[in-house]
């Protein structure tokens, strides 16, 4: 999903899940007390929302905008917060050799001379574009990984595969995705410092998640870590389809998890808006601000890690 544009396949696995997750209590490299980093997906961006959730006594230290450009209201309230940005296909010049787009590299030189490290890439590539999605057939989207994505990395940037949904499209797009990538890179898998995904709906289907990640990225050698770009449970707070605590304890158990789990290296929630400006798909109930842009309880959970 991204921004208000919504409605993302939607994948309520609970009851796959089975057995406890791989735990091996450790810490993780961050500054959140060996827990995952906090971040934030950038939906809404009202100045004063933003500098109450990553202004002092923060514990959001990172956080993206699906997009190339940063955030000046986050920049000024936590200069130490690092900013992920996010390529997208129409970054990418189409062709037999694609490139990146004119004034894309600069821009990420810029990015990277104010602090940037990690790049994101192709938001929901398994999801159509009206939901929110890239929609991005898995050759299309290797063959501008390997040409354009992978260069990168010389440039000193760690990358991630193209983030897909926690749908049951979302392996098999990811699947389908290392093969082609492989097929163009003499048979060798295509490189990712670190695996950025998405999960909405229940704890239990996270948990599922998470163990079919590891799973496929078992036969990495570098054992890449997991970023959760977008978290939330849909429709708690909708009358008469959950409640809004529903986010709340979600967020608890999901946060046990990663700390539990050594993989996990960060987590973002989706849901940096007002009450009454959610949109139709997640409902109100992933909000982290009231309608009059305090904090709410789930925000106040996030900003204190
Ligand atoms: C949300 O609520 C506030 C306070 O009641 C109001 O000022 C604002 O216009 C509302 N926004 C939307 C998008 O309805």
């Amino acid at each position: 999903m991204h921004a208000l544009l919504s409605i993302v396949g939607l994948a309520f696995l609970s009851d796959l899940a089975q057995a406890a997750p791989a735990s091996q209590p450790q810490g993780n490299n961050n500054n959140n007390g060996g827990g995952p980093r906090v971040g934030i997906a950038v939906s809404d961006k009202i100045s004063s929302d933003l500098k109450a959730l990553v202004g002092e006594g923060s514990k959001v230290d990172w956080y993206y905008t699906w997009e190339l450009n940063d955030s000046p209201v986050i920049r000024k309230a936590n200069p130490n917060a690092e900013f992920l940005p996010q390529v997208g296909p129409q970054d990418v010049i189409a062709g037999d050799n694609p490139t990146l787009g004119g004034g894309v590299a600069e821009k990420l030189r810029d990015l990277q001379k104010s602090g940037s490290k990690r790049l994101l890439c192709f938001n929901e590539p398994d999801e159509e574009v009206r939901n929110g999605g890239t929609y991005m057939a898995p050759e299309l989207a290797a063959k501008y990984y390997k040409n354009v994505i992978m260069p990168l990395q010389k440039e000193g940037w760690q990358i991630s595969h193209p983030v897909v949904t926690g749908s049951p499209r979302g392996l098999g797009w990811l699947q389908e995705f290392a093969k082609k990538c492989r097929e163009m890179n003499n048979n060798a898998d295509c490189p990712a410092d670190f695996v950025s995904v998405h999960w909405y709906g229940v704890f239990g289907g996270l948990e599922n998640w998470v163990k079919q990640l590891d799973g496929f990225y078992n036969s990495y050698s570098n054992n890449p870590k997991f970023w959760f770009t977008e978290l939330g449970v849909p429709k708690a707070g909708v009358e008469g389809q959950g409640t809004p605590a529903e986010n709340e304890e979600f967020l608890t158990q999901a946060r046990q998890l990663f700390q539990k789990k050594n993989n996990v290296d960060a987590y973002a929630w989706f849901g940096v808006n007002r009450e009454n400006h959610s949109n139709a798909w997640t409902g109100s109930g992933v909000s982290l601000f009231n309608n009059e842009g305090k904090l709410n309880k789930l925000g106040t959970m996030v900003k204190s890690g």
